[in-house]
């Protein structure tokens, strides 16, 4: 079985939430987990599907205008929340040290962060990839314990894949794959889930799903249509 994570980034209206939560309802709840836009997390709420926030707070609850702190969003029954994804560091230049800040607030917090690691294509073109991507896994868990950094997810994301409809080889990803897990193993003597984002679809999930390395997938575009995500998840139980 392979976790799918849904990360609908802001794409839904509310109208096409309430579609969208027709279909999802159906859904296999065992490997899935769905990051709403946060102002829709409630609408999930009644329906036993795991949420998770696709941005924290590096602060504390308190007087910081327009933030989601960590403690507000597990008072939701929210347990998971995505950290450094690309889009949040290319876009709103969000550093090692902001990444670093979120996983310590999410764990402090009893909950599970999602870190989103990935090389651009310069990086991956210059060989630069599995020291981008190892960089950022220390970076985010700089000062942490052992025994809390054995909760976090890591999801692979080359960003040049992510929306794009290109994806790596299964070669290729076992090998980064491969390598995040013996880093965190012998640095950390963590065993962590590893999963695979970047334009994954129902036409491509199975392909992935030879990967036996790969713990499961991240997965933005599709994630927003609720008949392909059944179809996806059905094909990771
Ligand atoms: P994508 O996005 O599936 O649309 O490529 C993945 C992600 O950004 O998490």
């Amino acid at each position: 079985m392979k976790l799918v994570i849904g990360n609908q980034k802001s794409y839904l209206e509310k109208d096409e939430i309430d579609s969208f939560k027709q279909i999802i309802k159906e859904a296999n709840k065992d490997n899935f987990i769905l990051c709403p836009s946060s102002i829709y997390l409630s609408e999930f709420s009644d329906l036993g599907i795991t949420l998770g926030c696709q941005n924290v707070s590096k602060y504390n609850k308190g007087a910081i205008t327009g933030e989601l702190s960590c403690e507000q969003i597990k008072s939701m029954g929210v347990n998971f929340g995505i950290v450094g994804h690309s889009e949040r560091r290319q876009m709103f230049n969000e550093t090692i040290e902001d990444t670093n800040l979120k996983v310590m607030k999410l764990l402090e917090n009893g909950m599970v962060p999602i870190l989103c690691v990935g090389e651009t294509k310069e990086e991956r073109d210059n060989l630069k990839t599995r020291d981008i991507v190892l960089n950022e896994i220390e970076g985010a868990l700089n000062g942490l314990d052992k025994e809390l950094i054995e909760k976090i997810i890591v999801a692979y994301e080359p960003i040049w894949s992510i929306g794009t409809g290109v994806v790596p080889s299964n070669s290729e990803i076992e090998e980064i794959t491969k390598s995040i897990k013996e880093f965190l193993q012998e640095k950390y003597n963590s065993s962590n889930k590893v999963l695979y984002g970047g334009s994954v679809s129902c036409n491509n999930v199975e392909e992935l799903n030879l990967i036996s390395e790969v713990d499961g997938y991240l997965i933005g575009g599709a994630s927003t249509k609720a008949n392909e995500l059944i179809e996806i998840i059905k094909k990771c139980e």
